[in-house]
């Protein structure tokens, strides 16, 4: 595995890559690295022939409270794990690299963002379309993958892609969950023991939505709440939970059939916000 950390000589290998005939897959990442990051580059592998890693805490998605500075950070252990699970170029630029002093220019996509994590976080996932679109032209991928678990985020990739016309294809893949049911994120490890068995309600609640609906349940209100009554007989505070056309992130009242809708939440576990969702199709 190769590690790359400036602008120009990633994009040199890209377009040599390119120039090869291979296809270009990438994963990027804010890295610390663990099941659900390696199962994106799996994924990568299945549907490209040249793998391209990155990992970059990305300051402008994190808000002026958020956990930017805390963020867990371990390159030796990610390069070991990025190389075993099938990466060859493992791009790891600097925040000067990525962000000169006089960077002027930001990526927005409306409407999709202003709701859920993004009425939640503002600004947040403008410092994601950005980045994002800063990592494609400097990867230059035919492949991107990116995991269900933020489902808000890659509906948004899925639109900037659609909408600015880039000529590459998205893949999202499943969320990879613990085996209590806790979805995988790098930032599970600032939960003490107590909020880590408390945070599996989480996913419970999911599945209480799940089968709630496949009973045939439609009143989006009773499933919220129902999902509510379960989540707060922990330590939980909610910040939303919420039931969504998964595609213009409507909400919904009444659940028509046929509908692909998202399921998803987001709650504090003393510091720790963590967020999680299912689709399904009613
Ligand atoms: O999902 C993430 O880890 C980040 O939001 C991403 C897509 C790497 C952009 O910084």
């Amino acid at each position: 595995m190769k590690m790359v950390s400036t602008i120009a000589e990633m994009q040199r290998l890209a377009d040599d890559l390119r120039c090869q005939g291979k296809r270009i897959g990438v994963v990027p990442t804010m890295g610390y690295l663990h099941e659900g990051h390696l199962s994106l580059i799996k994924i990568a592998r299945q549907n490209a022939d040249s793998i391209i890693t990155t990992i970059f805490v990305n300051p402008t998605q994190f808000g002026p409270d958020e956990d930017f500075a805390k963020y867990p950070r371990d390159l030796d252990r990610d390069t070991k794990l990025a190389e075993t699970a099938g990466t060859d170029i493992l791009f790891v630029p600097s925040a000067e690299e990525m962000y000169r002093d006089d960077h002027f220019t930001y990526v927005t996509v409306e409407k999709l963002t202003d709701v859920l994590e993004g009425k939640a976080r503002p600004m947040h996932f403008r410092g994601v379309t950005t980045i994002v679109t800063k990592l494609f032209n400097i990867t230059k991928p035919h492949v991107a993958v990116f995991g269900q678990k933020d489902a808000q985020q890659a509906i948004v990739i899925e639109r900037m892609i659609r909408d600015l016309n880039f000529d590459l294809r998205i893949i999202v893949a499943p969320i990879v969950r613990d085996n209590d049911g806790l979805a995988m994120s790098s930032r599970n490890v600032y939960l003490c023991q107590r909020e880590r068995i408390e945070s599996t309600v989480l996913s419970q609640s999911l599945r209480l939505a799940e089968t709630l609906i496949a009973q045939g349940e439609r009143k989006c209100s009773t499933v919220i709440s129902e999902m509510t009554k379960l989540i707060t007989t922990t330590s939980a505070k909610i910040d939303y939970v919420s039931i969504v056309d998964a595609e213009t992130l409507r909400e919904y009242i009444t659940l028509p059939s046929g509908a692909r809708v998202l399921i998803s939440l987001a709650a504090r576990f003393g510091t720790t916000r963590l967020i999680d969702n299912t689709i399904i199709t009613v």
